[in-house]
């Protein structure tokens, strides 16, 4: 082999070997640059809670359809902060059920510790919550229910009597329209904008008010239709109702965003609502911007759903930690606000 040959060799075997140890730091690389108990252990800021390992909770959100969702998602972010010992992950799901499904199914494969969930639906869990159950991970069901026979599926729920919201919204229509000196045999025109049909918050408060409402002979329930707890179908809806009835008295909004969009649509329709108004709303919900219209006259009576349930839901989970035994149901108590209130208390609102 002539020198030039030998050099050439001996530069290509260096090369080679170097090569070889550039693939070998890469594969070592890849998995120290994902998060990782040993490397959380060593950073400094994190060395005093070796110990304690956060816990895991996923959440499996609704979507993002409305104020008091938005409030709710931001009540469970603070409270199951990195901070506050959590690693937390929620999927929004875009209020389908089977986004959900999926997403509870990602949850088990990751391992977490508690599953909390938020049903965009009642039906269809049994098969999903029995995989979660066969996996050992604790499911809390916030806000609305799921319709099953077997309790076992969850291991606590934490939400709003919805049947009474629907029951309270109709003591909330007396008393408004007894504020507007309307005669309490008057006939009257109702139309309902219902949320997304086969939740909780939708079935509970539809037929909270028209059970409630029988002992009105003089209420008529002329239409109702769902717009999906959004300010945009709700505002479809109306708009399709105004078109098909020319006397329409009072809309039940089954949430604030729908509410908001039935204002604009009777607005742009030439008619007044409010506690001055042609038309009478009642709204659920009593979000921040449900008091502005409150106070700006446009709706008339909101029925309280609180969604701060992020407290709640941690108070369960820290229960659940140190062994003790959790309420398998529980209600969060709730009101009614007028308008003509809500200058004074909108203030003390926290949502
Ligand atoms: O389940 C609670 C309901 O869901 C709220 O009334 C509504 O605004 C939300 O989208």
């Amino acid at each position: 082999m002539s020198v030039l040959k030998r050099i050439f060799a001996v530069v290509l075997i260096l090369s080679m070997c170097s090569a070889f140890a550039a693939c070998g730091s890469t594969d070592e690389a890849t998995p120290s640059s994902e998060p990782s108990k040993s490397s959380d252990a060593a950073s400094p800021s994190n060395s005093d809670n070796k110990d304690k390992k956060p816990i895991y909770v996923g959440f499996v959100q609704v979507g993002a359809e409305s104020d008091w969702r938005m409030a709710n998602t931001k009540s469970m972010q603070q409270t199951f902060s990195e901070a506050n010992g959590y690693k937390f992950e929620m999927v929004d799901c875009q209020q389908k059920t089977d986004k959900q499904i999926t997403a509870i199914r990602d949850f088990i494969q990751k391992g977490v510790d508690y599953i909390v969930l938020a049903p965009n639906t009642e039906a269809g869990w049994e098969t999903v919550l029995g995989e979660a159950k066969d996996a050992g991970i604790p499911v809390i069901i916030v806000d609305r229910m799921i319709k099953t026979s077997d309790e076992s599926l969850f291991t606590a729920w934490v939400g709003s009597n919805f049947k009474k919201e629907g029951e309270d919204a109709v003591t909330a229509l007396e008393n408004a329209l007894k504020e507007k000196g309307v005669a309490a045999d008057k006939p009257l025109n109702i139309v309902t904008l219902q949320g997304t049909m086969g939740s909780s918050a939708q079935i509970g408060r539809t037929d909270g008010f028209a059970e409630k409402m029988k002992a009105h002979s003089n209420w008529k329930l002329l239409d109702k239709q769902s717009g999906d707890f959004t300010q945009e179908k709700g505002q479809e809806v109306m708009e399709s109702f105004l078109k098909s009835y020319k006397d329409i008295n009072v809309v039940i909004a089954e949430n604030d965003n729908m509410a908001f969009g039935a204002v604009k649509a009777i607005k742009a329709a030439g008619k007044t609502c409010g506690p001055k108004g042609d038309i009478t709303i009642i709204s659920f919900d009593a979000v921040n911007a449900a008091f502005k219209a409150m106070i700006a006259g446009d709706i008339d009576v909101d029925v309280e759903c609180n969604p701060l349930h992020g407290p709640r839901v941690e108070e369960i989970i820290k229960a659940l930690e140190s062994g003790q035994k959790v309420d398998k149901i529980a209600y969060v108590k709730e009101g009614t606000f007028y308008a003509k209130d809500a200058a004074s208390t909108i203030s003390s609102r926290a949502y």
